[in-house]
């Protein structure tokens, strides 16, 4: 006798290998298509699932959460921050929570370098030079931009991907400032400054890097007053979660040159991100690509996988268990 699968409802077309393992362990629901839920549809869909394997962007608010059939047990998102899930309406529920921490350290720490470097040396107006048949040859003074050796990195977050952004930096014999809710032990570290009160440490901020998790204390985090009190002609980076960022005063202090220039791989509100940002010559964009490798998306999927089948197949509970705060 075979003993039934659980069944599991994928909101998003995942990586091929993450879909093959979905269906041998699941009754699997895909969406080959990734066609977008909104809440009611995938309280329509869910119907009879046991498990929900979602990812960033998906609308599991309290209202969809509310509305799910009470046949859902867990909600297993497919990325490390979970903003999009309200796990306090989950709990109240009854549905667990998990997330996939860890695996997306280096991808994201690596998409963070390239905002860094992308910004500092003006790659937005380089490529786009060359792509349009403007580049007239080498010239002493052509697109100079901020030298990024030997400079002061503050890094807002100094959790594993904040830890990572700061090694690779060191390789660049940059200085690492860094403000996090605890102080790291030494050999974390690793000689860099930290400053219990993250305005504090703006003023050493030649690069701000944003390693933060977008939460009610850092929504809109870097403002006008915060840029105020950063070096002229300092550069942001955000990787972490586009919220984190007043995008008016960011886009404002861009324009006027207060801030030479941004790297930016998450928005506010995205794919709908702010217009201004489109304008900008110094801003060096990319579309929310900080875990875009296939080793890093199949390291999520399985992730993923590890707690719905610890939590569905072997009753357990999921090793990435997200609690409510
Ligand atoms: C995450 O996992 O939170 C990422 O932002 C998705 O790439």
């Amino acid at each position: 006798m075979t003993s039934r699968k659980p069944k599991v409802i994928a909101t998003r077309h995942f990586p091929p290998d993450v879909e093959k393992r979905l269906s041998a362990s699941f009754e699997a629901l895909l969406n080959s298509e990734d066609k977008l839920y909104d809440g009611p549809a995938l309280i329509k869909a869910s119907a009879g699932y046991e498990g929900i394997m979602c990812a960033a962007g998906d609308p599991m608010n309290a209202e969809t959460i509310a509305g799910l059939p009470a046949s859902v047990r867990i909600i297993s998102t497919f990325s490390v921050g979970y903003e999009h899930v309200d796990v306090a309406a989950a709990a109240k529920r009854g549905i667990v929570v998990s997330n996939t921490p860890d695996v997306l350290t280096d991808a994201t720490a690596d998409i963070a370098l390239l905002c860094l470097l992308g910004a500092a040396r003006r790659a937005h107006e380089g490529t786009t030079m060359l792509r349009t048949h403007n580049w007239v040859g080498w010239e002493p003074t052509q697109l100079m931009g901020t030298h990024v050796t030997g400079k002061r990195l503050g890094i807002l977050g100094m959790g594993r991907i904040g830890q990572a952004v700061a090694d690779r930096a060191r390789a660049f014999r940059m200085t690492i400032h860094y403000s996090n809710r605890s102080r790291l032990p030494a050999d974390l570290e690793k000689g860099a400054t930290f400053h219990a009160n993250p305005d504090d440490m703006l003023q050493h901020c030649d690069f701000l890097s944003i390693n933060a998790p977008m939460t009610p204390a850092t929504r809109k985090w870097v403002n006008a007053e915060r840029i105020a009190k950063m070096p002229q002609g300092a550069i942001v980076v955000n990787t972490a979660r586009g919220g984190v960022v007043d995008d008016e005063a960011l886009i404002s202090a861009l324009k006027s040159g207060r801030l030479a220039a941004a790297g930016i791989d998450v928005f506010d509100g995205e794919p709908k991100i702010n217009q201004g940002y489109y304008d900008l010559v110094n801003a060096f964009l990319l579309p929310h690509m900080g875990s875009a490798t296939v080793e890093t998306r199949n390291a999520m999927g399985f992730k993923a996988l590890d707690n719905l089948e610890a939590y569905l197949i072997s009753g357990k509970t999921p090793p990435d268990l997200v609690k409510a705060s």
